[in-house]
């Protein structure tokens, strides 16, 4: 099976199944002598983990990470870093039932199809699991780019149809939901416990900013950001759709409305979400992701058997009944991958911009990193260009 790797620069393979004995991610491409606190790593992975509220799964994992290479005396050494963690809560034979069964809205069907075989327990690879490492990865690149001022703050800004109106990244951190906007976590959190009562799920939209990125990272044609980003958040389980900017919103706009008109001090708007010409261009970086219902439900749905029988299955057991939230640190763990991936590329770089002047048009807006406390720090406009002497600090 190929594609476990990911990442051009800044490479990161992840291993192991969800009700396999570890899981784990060896990350590649990595400089030397870059501070990583092993600490950091940790509060990502309990941002992540299960079990830590109602309207989460009740699996409960420790996600107690392991560093087995690549890092001394806190600072990364070059060679490639290896994170471990166990799977301590497995249950493998909770899904003995399902052996025989395609759960609707899973891989299921389609491994079978692929490969001959699939993982029957909790779905092997394709499960929300997997995400462990991804976020463990995600949490070194973070660190980095945070070196670099660049922040990326995950929030919720839509439970089953109901909208978050207002953005205050100090509440984001003070509710399950992962919500900006406190005046709608009590509706939204209605809702999910409605839908559960009922033995079903609901969907969601997860907003993702990613500030201080300076003008250049990315690549024209093939290397995009804005396609890598699309990439790397629809490779996370349930993602169906991604917007960059404005994204559908832009197609019912006329040029005048949708382009982001350039003043000797910045942009005046940002239409654009940050990306031009697949380069960043200085502003925030603005991108949501839509979240499908959690497939698990316990309403008994239609499938088919191994033997293509007719049955019908009602999937109970530990689910989130709303995956949006927990996919929040998911989604800013593959926003820094990208853009780990991005810097390093730029790195490469190496062409003065002669007769060219950012001016003042490159406005950094760094916030908190990792956002689990939400507090955002304006520091005003300054200017940065994305030449690579102005990379490594
Ligand atoms: C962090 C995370 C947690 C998830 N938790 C669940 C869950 O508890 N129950 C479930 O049925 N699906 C869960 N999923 C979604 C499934 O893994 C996913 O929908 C399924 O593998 C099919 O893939 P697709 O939706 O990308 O087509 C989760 C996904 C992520 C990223």
């Amino acid at each position: 099976m190929s594609y476990n790797t990911f990442g051009r620069h800044f490479r990161i393979t992840t291993f192991g199944e969800s009700h396999g004995p570890a899981l784990g991610v060896v990350i590649d491409g990595i400089p030397p002598n870059l501070a990583v606190d092993p600490g950091n790593i940790r509060k990502w992975m309990d941002r992540r983990r299960p079990g830590g509220s109602t309207v989460s799964s009740s699996r409960r994992e420790r996600d107690g990470i392991q560093v087995l290479s690549g890092m001394l005396d806190g600072r990364t050494t070059g060679a490639p870093i290896c994170l471990l963690l166990f799977n301590e809560d497995a249950r493998p034979q909770d899904y003995d039932h399902l052996k025989r069964v395609f759960r609707p809205g899973h891989a299921d069907f389609t491994w079978q199809g692929k490969y001959g075989l699939r993982d029957w327990r909790g779905g092997g690879r394709s499960s929300g699991r997997e995400t462990a490492a991804r976020v463990a990865a995600g949490a070194v690149a973070g660190q980095l780019l945070a070196g670099q001022g660049v922040g990326i703050l995950g929030h919720v800004v839509e439970i089953a149809g109901i909208r978050a109106r207002n953005f205050d990244p100090r509440v984001i951190g003070t509710n399950p939901l992962c919500c900006a906007d406190a005046s709608a976590v009590g509706r939204m959190e209605e809702a999910i416990e409605t839908a559960r009562a009922a033995g079903d799920s609901v969907g969601g939209v997860v907003e993702l900013r990613a500030s201080g990125v300076p003008l250049g990272w990315g690549d024209p044609v093939f290397g995009k950001l804005d396609a890598m980003l699309a990439g790397a958040l629809m490779g996370i389980g349930a993602v169906k759709a991604v917007e960059i900017g404005d994204g559908f919103r832009a197609a019912r706009a006329r040029g005048s409305q949708n382009n982001d008109a350039i003043l000797p001090g910045g942009f005046a708007s940002n239409h654009c979400g940050g990306i031009l010409g697949g380069i960043s261009n200085g502003e925030t970086i603005v991108v949501r992701l839509a979240v499908k219902p959690t497939p698990s439900i316990a309403r008994e749905q239609q499938t088919v058997d191994l033997a293509g029988l007719p049955v019908t299955v009602s999937v109970r057991g530990r689910h989130d009944p709303c995956i949006a939230p927990r996919l929040v640190p998911v989604a800013e763990a593959m926003c820094a991958l990208v853009l780990a991936d991005a810097w390093l590329g730029q790195l490469m770089v190496a062409v003065p911009s002669e007769g060219f002047s950012t001016g003042g048009m490159s406005r950094v807006d760094p916030c908190e990193f990792p956002s689990g406390n939400g507090s955002h720090r304006r520091s005003g406009p300054f200017l940065r260009q994305a030449h690579p002497r102005n990379h490594l600090k």
